[in-house]
């Protein structure tokens, strides 16, 4: 098999996106737009070169969070074609084919791409060029066929006179090429044009001197979507959105209202888990079979067992909840927080850092920080875990079966005894003794003058 070279480019500062970031950095579906592109690109090559210029650094770092590749820079962005030349070294020293890919054209799937390099390896092209037909050509560069269907230019928007901007066929950006063929082409690039760069589409007036260029028309056009403004990048999302949930769909996931639901690329669901609108799932999220989920709830790197009830305007962070426990309605997990079987975390309730025992209950308007929570606990309603002294945090430690009175404050660090209870409003400042009862500040009495 022929080794594969591919170049992205993701140089260009992205103007139309108004932005104080490189494009290419913003997000889609929750992963940086290079990251998409970048992972797509390993999957496929021996070889992966990145074209930086705008915010190099930046580019770089996420860049290579994503795939091992390497990177030249292009000091001033001149053009696609230009962005290329900076790669020239790369081209020479290779042979076999070289896929461009841009920056801003995550949508492709890597089938495309095999198709695409296949289609390219069996016809004996010089240029394979990937084109879609779209209802709305704005922005792309038009195809102009010869009248025996073979490709003849590319017209950029800029350049074009109605009649060829009415051309509904467009360039996807997206080429394989003949190494040796693409470093000659290159050679004879000009910037005679309305926007004065070079044009990477332009080798092809010389490559089709030399050999064949084999247009391939994409099926579906959505995955060419190149993100040059937020307008495209809306659109961009709801298509990926679209991808997720029909997935999620498949495999036995229902989504009430999934145009109102939002999932990133890297969460998990198992079957018959049940996702109420508007919930937002994030992250590596993993819910198990049975759950439900919703309305208006936000999962971020959250892993919730089985037959879990997570209700209304829930939010959990970091965190694990065990089978066939329920959160809220409002309550917030932070960091940390391990909720384990059979538990009640209630309204309004707020933990961070803490565990909570098996069949504990945490049912109203609490605040559980940096705590231990054993077994078949009850914590009353309005209870403050007081972890901070305005320095440091300290821990908070109760065993199992304890009973926590309303509005009790527990300041840390302290711990209560297996059995013990509080009454309602006591400050427990000590540690309090197993199957002990300690009673809080009581009310004093005065007579009215
Ligand atoms: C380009 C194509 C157009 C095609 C469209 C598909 C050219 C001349 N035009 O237009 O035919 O229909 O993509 O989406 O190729 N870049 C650099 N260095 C530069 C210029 C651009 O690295 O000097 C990078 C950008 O960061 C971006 C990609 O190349 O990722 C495409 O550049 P962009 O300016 O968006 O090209 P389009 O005008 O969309
Ligand atoms: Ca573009």
């Amino acid at each position: 098999m022929t080794e594969v070279l591919t170049i992205i480019l993701a140089a260009g500062e992205g103007t139309r996106m108004k932005s104080g970031r490189n494009k290419v950095l913003h997000k889609l579906g929750g992963k940086p737009m290079i990251g998409h592109v970048v992972e797509l690109a390993a999957g496929i090559s021996d070889r992966v070169v990145c074209v930086v210029g705008h915010q190099a650094r930046e580019v770089k770092k996420t860049a290579s969070r994503h795939a091992e590749l390497e990177f030249v820079h292009q000091e001033k962005q001149l053009g696609t074609g230009h962005a290329v030349q900076q790669a020239e070294n790369y081209i020479a020293e290779h042979q076999g084919s070289v896929l461009i890919l841009y920056g801003d054209t995550p949508l492709i799937k890597t089938s495309t791409l095999t198709g695409l390099m296949a289609g390219h390896r069996n016809s004996s092209g010089g240029m394979t060029i990937l084109t879609a037909e779209m209802d709305d050509p704005a922005g792309y560069g038009r195809i102009i066929r010869d009248n025996s269907g073979g490709i003849k230019a590319v017209v950029e928007e800029h350049d074009a006179d109605p009649e060829t901007a009415a051309i509904r066929e467009v360039n996807s950006g997206i080429y394989c090429f003949d190494s040796q063929l693409l470093l000659e082409a290159l050679k004879q690039l000009d910037n005679d044009n309305q926007q004065g760069e070079y044009y990477l589409p332009d080798t092809m007036h010389y490559i089709s001197k030399k050999a064949p260029l084999i247009p391939l028309k994409a099926d579906d056009s959505r995955e060419i979507l190149g993100i040059n403004d937020r307008a495209d990048l809306a659109e961009a999302e709801g298509i990926l959105q679209e991808r997720i949930q029909q997935k999620h769909l498949a495999s036995g996931v229902t989504l009430l209202d999934p145009a109102r639901t939002y999932i990133e690329s890297g969460v998990e669901i198992e079957q018959d888990v049940i996702i109420y609108p508007g919930s937002f799932l994030k992250g590596s999220t993993w819910i198990g079979s049975g759950t439900v989920i919703g309305p208006i709830c936000q999962l971020d790197n959250a892993e919730i067992a089985s037959d879990v009830r997570v209700r209304q305007g829930s939010i959990i962070l970091q965190s694990r909840v065990d089978s066939g426990s329920t959160v809220g309605p409002y309550a917030y997990l932070r960091p940390g927080t391990e909720i384990a079987e059979s538990c009640r975390i209630g309204n309004f309730v707020e933990l961070k850092k803490s565990r909570v025992g098996r069949g504990s209950k945490v049912p109203h308007l609490s605040y559980v920080g940096n705590a231990t929570i054993g077994k078949s606990c009850n914590v009353g309603a309005g209870t403050i875990f007081a972890n901070y002294d305005g320095v440091n945090k300290y821990q908070t430690v109760l065993e199992d079966e304890v009973f926590v009175g309303s509005n009790t404050t527990l300041v840390a660090p302290v711990k209560l005894g297996r059995g013990s209870s509080t009454g309602a409003g006591s400050v427990v400042t000590k540690d309090v003794e197993e199957n002990s009862v300690v009673l809080g500040v009581p009310a004093r009495f005065y007579k009215k003058k």
